[in-house]
């Protein structure tokens, strides 16, 4: 049978994962995750925490070895994420407002260069807006001001003028306050040369909850001229599953595939890692999981059969 990654590839997109260091210890893990997807997002190593644990040192071991591994299999790899207030080392919160912007800039010069002809996509701003649309009060927001956005896109764009430069966001999947705030930005970067080349929904979901307004809003961002990516998809449940959850959630996940290939710009999606087994649901959000389309010993769920039928 073909891959989700095959079945993407016939239709122009991508059907990839996330993936983290500790779980490439599990040949059946490793197995899946390098035959069944034709992309990868490294899902912790990339960010600052990591690659720059204290200022100037900088360590991109882990993440490699995520990037040799999706190389190996053919795969791509968009990298996530460059500026973003969590995963954040304390000593980037203590940094004095006359230098944050300095330090900023040589993150992302430093990280897009080591990555530099790898990656197809950078998540370059991660979760910068309140559900309100208004600016989240990060350290960068309060110490660098509103501007510190299109800063980081420069950034980013002089250190590497290939690789697609994205925002990337949760709930900004549906038409609302917040996906109204980035679609503003998105516009304004746009009308003044801002370097900008797409627009990531995150896609968290909750069982039966996939916003109907999905497909209309991947089509807003498209036609402003910038690609859209479904970059962390999983649909969350209470648990424990039923069959009557499951097939909700095939359904809903039937509706994701179905909105990105409506429009010609949705050029792709990924699952925030592939099983049951190493979601980070249960972790967040108590009594919750079954969030994607293998379970916890690997076996294919509903989910999976349904993204087949829709790709
Ligand atoms: C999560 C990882 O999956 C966890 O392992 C980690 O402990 C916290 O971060 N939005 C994002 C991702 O952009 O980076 C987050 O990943 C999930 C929410």
């Amino acid at each position: 049978d073909a891959t989700l990654g095959q079945l993407a590839a016939a239709k122009g997109r991508y059907f990839g994962s996330a993936t983290d260091n500790p779980h490439l210890s599990d040949p059946v893990y490793k197995q899946i995750l390098g035959s069944e997807f034709g992309q990868l997002t490294v899902g912790n190593t990339m960010k600052w925490q990591y690659t720059e644990p204290s200022e100037g040192r900088f360590d991109y071991e882990a993440a490699d070895t995520i990037v040799e591994l999706a190389e190996a299999n053919d795969q791509t790899v968009r990298g996530h994420t460059l500026v973003w207030h969590n995963q954040l080392p304390d000593w980037v919160n203590s940094v004095p407002s006359d230098r944050l912007l300095n330090v900023m800039r040589n993150h992302i010069t430093n990280e897009v260069t080591h990555f530099k002809g790898r990656l197809i996509h950078w998540d370059v701003v991660n979760e910068a807006f309140e559900e309100d649309g208004s600016r989240r009060q990060t350290v960068f927001q309060q110490k660098i001001g509103d501007g510190y956005i299109a800063e980081a896109f420069r950034a980013a764009r002089a250190a590497d003028p290939n690789v697609k430069l994205y925002y990337n966001d949760y709930n900004i999947e549906g038409i609302g306050p917040k996906s109204d705030a980035v679609y503003n930005m998105v516009k304004s970067f746009k009308q003044q040369g801002i370097p900008i080349d797409g627009v990531g929904m995150q896609a968290h979901l909750i069982l039966g909850q996939v916003p109907s307004t999905l497909r209309q809003n991947i089509q807003r961002f498209a036609d402003l001229g910038v690609d859209v990516a479904i970059t962390e998809l999983d649909i969350r449940m209470d648990l424990p599953r039923t069959a009557a959850k499951d097939a909700q959630q095939a359904n809903d996940y039937t509706r994701v595939v179905e909105a990105c290939l409506a429009v010609s710009r949705c050029v792709g999606i990924t699952v925030w890692d592939f099983s049951d087994k190493q979601s980070w649901v249960p972790s967040v959000f108590p009594g919750q999981g079954a969030a994607l389309p293998y379970d916890e010993n690997y076996n294919k769920k509903p989910a999976y059969y349904a993204i087949t039928a829709a790709l």
